[in-house]
């Protein structure tokens, strides 16, 4: 019998297994045009409802791979690794771990995205740098990769097209939060992009997609099956994501504050965070043989400052000024800057009345993530312009004691209006407490 969409929804719906030439008429037919956003939805939702099976899942993966290019990497030498993070609120990792296993010897030759809503991407943060490239012909990408170990370039338009397509429509027919459906997304652009292997960063909590950590693992483990049956070594680390990592939100702050980092003189949560998905990746890349070994060799990396001459190199190599390691006033700077200051009313909100000195309980990350994306550091739609200066200066995090009067946030941007607004979004951000809080484990664990 020759297939259709509205027998393959039908048999979603009803809870039924779709076998492999019905998930790839589905992804190849909605790629081409052929399939209507109506049918598309009405799977989408089917599949939302009544779940994948880890067979399908991988098949469904599989089949958004295929459909467009797969990349060649075989050009470059040595075990390639990737590294890819869910998604959070001031994850600028990619670019203190990436030159710490290139410092290793494991090729990076890494495509990374933009940021979207109120989490950002390694791709704007590195474009904050005046003259950075983040487009490169393939043979310069390899032959950068060959010279100085790492290369990291924006994605392709051609990399699993079907999940652009796909993802779009989830993201207005509320079907973004499904196993099946995320991790297909994140693995099909994740095996089309050609590395040999690959260390996931799965953040869970309230600036993360999966709030709840046993959803988390869920996430993780499908991920990490989906990539070692394709032939890639998968190791996926589970991390805290209940707070912004380091200090600062926002693209030229990033930068700075990962530079930071390869000097030895960054926020402890970026550094070591950093050090242990590095270690890994030196550990898959062959380079170490076990993940200890690959982090005591990252950390000389770091100690020597090999790292951040990596980082220099790379810099240099795409088109940007090296010197921006030691003088950021290279970066861009915004001309305004207001702070959040702790004041009364904040106390009443959770439930303090009197007290001149209080702790951090909990912070509504994600807020952090969209009012910094309201000074402009991040993009409400995929057209709008960012502005690398901008940004969030989070100064008091889970368990700092603060007093009243004391200065929790400072935002940063160039539109003074936007500024301002972000910082109304910012007044619910922080929880208080009279009693001393444990900050969140970072590192919760490794799934290999
Ligand atoms: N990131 C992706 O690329 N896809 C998802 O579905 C969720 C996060």
């Amino acid at each position: 019998m020759s297939l259709n969409m509205n027998s393959i929804i039908a048999k979603k719906r009803d809870g039924g297994k779709l076998t492999e030439e019905e998930i790839r008429y589905f992804v190849e037919g909605y790629t081409k045009g052929d399939i209507p956003d109506y049918q598309a939805s009405a799977l989408l939702m089917a599949i939302y409802l009544k779940e994948m099976d880890e067979e399908e899942t991988f098949i469904l993966t599989s089949a958004m791979r295929d459909s467009g290019d797969i990349i060649d990497l075989s050009a470059i030498k040595g075990i390639k690794v990737d590294k890819h993070s869910t998604g959070g609120i001031g994850d600028k990792i990619t670019l203190v771990a990436g030159p710490l296993a290139a410092a290793c010897g494991v090729p990076i030759a890494k495509m990374s995205g933009r940021g979207l809503g109120f989490t950002g991407g390694t791709i704007d943060k590195l474009e904050s740098i005046p003259g950075f490239q983040t487009t490169l012909e393939p043979e310069d990408f390899y032959k950068q990769v060959e010279e100085i170990g790492i290369s990291l370039i924006g994605q392709s338009g051609h990399i699993a097209p079907a999940d652009k397509k796909i993802y779009a429509l989830r993201d207005v027919t509320a079907t973004v939060g499904n196993l099946s459906l995320i991790s297909s997304s994140i693995m099909s652009k994740k095996l089309a992009a050609g590395s040999d292997a690959i260390v996931l960063d799965v953040k869970c909590g309230k600036g993360a997609f999966m709030e709840n950590e046993e959803e988390a693992v869920k996430l993780a483990e499908t991920m990490c099956k989906i990539g070692n049956s394709a032939g890639k070594k998968t190791v996926a680390v589970l991390t805290d994501m209940n707070q912004p990592l380091g200090h600062a939100v926002g693209n030229a702050l990033e930068v700075i504050e990962a530079i930071d980092c390869l000097k030895g003189t960054g926020p402890k949560d970026v550094t070591d965070l950093a050090l242990y998905l590095s270690g890994l990746m030196v550990y898959l890349g062959g380079k170490a043989s076990s993940p200890e070994e690959g982090h005591e060799k990252v950390e000389e990396a770091l100690s020597s400052g090999r790292a951040l001459e990596v980082l220099r190199k790379l810099i240099v190599a795409q088109g940007g000024n090296g010197d921006v390691v030691s003088d950021y006033d290279i970066l861009p700077k915004a001309q305004h800057s207001v702070d959040l200051i702790l004041n009364e009313e904040m106390l009443k909100s959770s439930g303090i009345e009197g007290a001149k000195e209080v702790y951090v309980s909990e912070m509504e990350n994600r807020l952090i993530g969209i009012a910094s994306q309201l000074t402009g550091a991040g993009r409400a739609v995929k057209e709008d312009e960012i502005d690398p200066s901008a940004g969030v200066i989070v100064h008091k995090k889970i368990g700092d004691q603060v007093k009243l009067g004391e200065v929790l946030a400072t935002f940063y941007g160039n539109d003074e209006k936007k500024v301002t607004n972000a910082i109304k979004e910012a007044a619910s951000i922080y929880t208080f407490s009279m009693e001393p809080t444990e900050a969140p484990v970072l590192i919760k664990r490794t799934i290999m």
